[in-house]
């Protein structure tokens, strides 16, 4: 009787801490798992002229790894994300990440390699496009948000 109880109770003990141990785990804000942002549900509204253009450079460009509406895939984050709102990371950011390439920091995929094939024209184009994403997924509400359109 008494080895089952301790058993009973030993259970109880290992599940209380599998528990703790799951709930305990709180993700820091902006630590997003490689595969947890991949490839979120992105409503995509009717589109500026100047964002259409943005569309064409993006999926020309930038939807290997950021993925179709910039919504993510196995190689890139989506930019339809809270952490890329304009007000976290300013139109200047893109450009800089476009020209420059980018470090890992905020995901486990990897640096971004720089993409100079793109023109200066096209960067503006796909900053307003991304804004209008973000802005149709509620990333923001801002008009201010929209500068690059
Ligand atoms: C080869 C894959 C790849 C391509 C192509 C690519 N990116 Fe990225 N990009 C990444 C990865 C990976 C990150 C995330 C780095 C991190 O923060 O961990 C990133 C991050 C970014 C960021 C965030 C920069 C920051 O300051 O944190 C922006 C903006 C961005 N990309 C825009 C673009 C645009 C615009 C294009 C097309 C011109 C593009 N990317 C093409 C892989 C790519």
């Amino acid at each position: 009787m008494l080895p089952k109880n301790i058993a009973l109770c030993l259970a109880v003990v290992l599940a209380v801490f599998a528990i703790a141990a799951c709930s305990g785990a709180e993700q820091p804000q902006y630590d997003t798992g490689a595969s947890s942002g991949a490839d979120i549900p992105v409503t995509v509204p009717a589109l500026s002229e100047k964002a259409q253009a943005g569309e064409t450079a993006f999926n020309a460009n930038c939807a290997l790894c950021h993925g179709p509406n910039a919504a993510g895939t196995g190689l890139g984050p989506p930019l339809v994300h809270k952490i890329y709102e304009p007000g976290h990371h300013q139109d200047f950011s893109f450009r800089n990440a476009v020209q420059n390439g980018v470090q890992a920091h905020h995901w486990q995929f990897g640096n971004m390699p720089p993409a100079p094939q793109v023109a200066e024209d096209d960067i503006e184009r796909i900053i307003c496009y991304v804004r209008e994403l973000q802005r149709a997924n509620g990333i923001f509400d801002d008009e201010r948000g929209l500068a690059a359109c």
